[in-house]
């Protein structure tokens, strides 16, 4: 795709509107409940007592000050020598804001996401999700942040409200970026060489799946749509819908914050955002393009990167275990637990 060499006009962020949504800026909770359960969920979050080996959290490798990601191609699990494979992990900024959670999109929203990584073998590794609830039970400083954070239930310490806290946890992670800006008007926020990059990303049609509010995270595509991506290792959401012509799809990635969170693809196969264009370009549209416009792209994208929320994501003090206070005979169960963790981090 040839362009010509004189500075670029600016593209009028009213038409981009139509295709491109700016994010919100991450509201006040609505009220005291809500802020509760907020606290309780990035508490849990970074709780590593819910995990097999107490070692690992959700944060391990969705790490907050790192974009959410833990930029490796399998991240490893909470057992030794257990490599969640085959899969890369997405980041979890902006998640909230897709059609569903996952690369094959199997679950429907944040909350039925959560269940997923406590019990996965090869995740945080918990028997089963009634263990959850009994970890959480025992540590005596979680009862009253339940009780607050879900008001008038007579026993609030349960796997659903876990899953919505963490999920309302989750939906303040957003990250405002200047491209943002320059959607809502401000055509001083990209750099010219960005604002370059913006044209040749229309012209070859990135923005045919990766558009809306997260730039991708709003439909299924097939990876390799022109030509075919070389691993089938992964049928993607065919295993998801038993459907032979999902075979290969995949919920197209958000490319917020995507110059941070490499290597790239569902199987990590990519380390290079430009190397991860080239193949775009080629598998998807079909077309070659050159080094140079694919560092254009790439600078483009880089006006995605946001602004992490610092003080949103700062790690909180984890409720002491307090073994003795704790009193039942399940208390024992939390220090064995803990003490098998081996001072592994
Ligand atoms: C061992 C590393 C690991 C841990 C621990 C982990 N995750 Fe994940 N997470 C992944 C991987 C890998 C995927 C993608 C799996 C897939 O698509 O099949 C994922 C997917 C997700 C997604 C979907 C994002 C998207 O764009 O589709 C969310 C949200 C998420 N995890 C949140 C969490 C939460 C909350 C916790 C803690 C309860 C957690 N994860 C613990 C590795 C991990
Ligand atoms: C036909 C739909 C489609 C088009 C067009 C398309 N993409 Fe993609 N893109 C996808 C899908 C699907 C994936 C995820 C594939 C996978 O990993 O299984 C993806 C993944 C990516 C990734 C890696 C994201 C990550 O988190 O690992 C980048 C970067 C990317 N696309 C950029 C682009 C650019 C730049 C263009 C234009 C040259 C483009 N895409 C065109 C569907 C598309």
């Amino acid at each position: 795709m040839e362009l010509s060499s004189t500075p670029p006009s600016n593209i009028d962020p009213a038409a981009l509107r139509a295709r491109f949504t700016a994010l919100p800026q991450n509201s006040d909770p609505a009220d005291q409940v809500q802020l509760a359960r907020i606290n309780l969920g990035r508490q849990l979050y970074f709780d590593k007592r819910l995990s097999r080996e107490s070692n690992q959290s959700c944060n391990s490798c969705h790490q907050l000050t790192n974009y959410g990601v833990d930029n490796k191609q399998y991240s490893p699990g909470s057992m030794p020598g257990a490599i969640d494979t085959p899969r890369n992990t997405p980041t979890v900024y902006n998640a909230a804001f897709q059609l569903s959670q996952f690369w094959d999109g199997r679950a429907v929203n944040l909350i039925a996401q959560a269940h997923g990584p406590l019990v996965a073998p090869k995740e945080m590794a918990l028997h089963n999700l009634q263990e959850a609830v009994d970890i959480v039970a025992r540590v005596p400083g979680y009862a009253p942040e339940f009780r607050q954070a879900f008001p008038g239930q007579q026993d609030p310490v349960n796997i659903e409200n876990i899953t919505a806290s963490i999920a309302a946890f989750e939906q303040g992670l957003i990250t405002p970026s200047p491209w943002d800006r320059y959607l809502q008007g401000d055509t001083a926020a990209l750099t010219p060489a960005q604002k370059k990059g913006l044209k040749l990303y229309l012209a070859d049609g990135c923005d045919t799946c990766h558009a809306g509010r997260d730039m991708g995270g709003i439909s299924y595509q097939r990876l390799g749509d022109v030509y075919r991506w070389g691993n089938k290792s992964d049928p993607g959401r065919e295993k998801v819908t038993h459907s032979a012509t999902d075979f290969m799809f995949f919920k197209v990635p958000t490319l917020r914050n995507i110059a941070k969170t490499g290597p790239y693809f569902h199987d990590g196969s990519v380390p290079t955002l430009t190397d991860a264009i080239h193949l775009m370009a080629d598998f998807q549209a079909g077309q070659t393009i050159s080094d140079s416009d694919a560092a254009s792209i790439a600078a483009f994208l880089g006006s995605m990167t946001g602004t992490l929320p610092a003080s949103y994501i700062a790690a909180p003090a984890e409720p002491p275990s307090g073994s003795q206070s704790a009193g039942q005979s399940e208390g024992n169960k939390t220090s064995s637990i803990r003490e098998s963790s081996g001072g592994r981090s």
